[in-house]
């Protein structure tokens, strides 16, 4: 299993502050994108692929919701506005989880009242954590085996203090290349790498 992980630090943790209206901010598309990009090929969802989305923005942070390639089937759409409207129903569900708790939320979709903190410890009992950055090791020369999760930020770096954290923890940078690329954007380029060596969903 593959596992893509995004820290959006501002994005909104209650349903009533997560409306798609422009001049919202860029955690709405750069969320929705990479929901896209981390759980869809064409005409199919990846059965092998899992997507945590660490929110911490207001007003009841920290929130972490899951979407399961494997169970998802499918969305009511690809664009921002459906996976927004996905995402709220979410975290209406999420409103009175206690810290540690999480729930279902539909076929493929949780939602947990759970630190990014909490996450990475979590994944790492799973199996490895990369953090994607573009100073990190090649990922064309770094083996992969499932279960490992890449984790990513939106357009709000990761705080040098957490950084050091996520090494102290064991988490290695891995690198798709030197350019600094959008989070979505990396996302498909770690699918396709790993679809080339065979390893991605059938
Ligand atoms: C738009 S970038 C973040 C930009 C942010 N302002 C910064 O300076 O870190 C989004 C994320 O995509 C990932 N990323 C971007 N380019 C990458 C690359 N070449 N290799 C690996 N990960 C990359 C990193 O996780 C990065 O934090």
């Amino acid at each position: 299993m593959w596992d893509f992980v995004l820290r959006a630090r501002k994005a909104p943790t209650t349903a009533a502050l997560a409306t798609p209206e422009p001049g919202d901010g860029r955690f709405l598309e750069v969320v929705s994108h990479c929901v896209v990009s981390a759980l869809f090929a064409s005409r199919r969802a990846r059965a092998d692929t899992t997507i945590h989305l660490a929110f911490d923005g207001p007003a009841a942070p920290p929130k972490v919701v899951r979407l399961a390639g494997a169970e998802l089937g499918s969305l009511p759409g690809l664009d921002e506005r459906s996976i927004w409207q996905v995402l709220r129903q979410a975290l209406e569900r999420g409103q009175n989880l206690a810290l540690a708790q999480s729930c279902p939320v539909g076929p493929g979709i949780w939602v947990a009242k759970m630190s990014f903190e909490q996450l990475v410890r979590e994944r790492l009992a799973a199996g490895p954590v990369y953090a994607m950055a573009p100073a990190g090791d090649d990922i064309r020369t770094t083996p992969l085996e499932p279960p490992a999760s890449f984790l990513f930020t939106d357009h709000l770096a990761m705080p040098r203090k957490q950084d050091r954290y996520l090494t102290r923890l064991g988490v290695r940078a891995l690198s798709v290349g030197p350019e600094m690329l959008l989070a979505s954007h990396c996302m498909v380029v770690v699918h396709n790498e790993l679809d080339r060596r065979g390893a991605g969903s059938p």
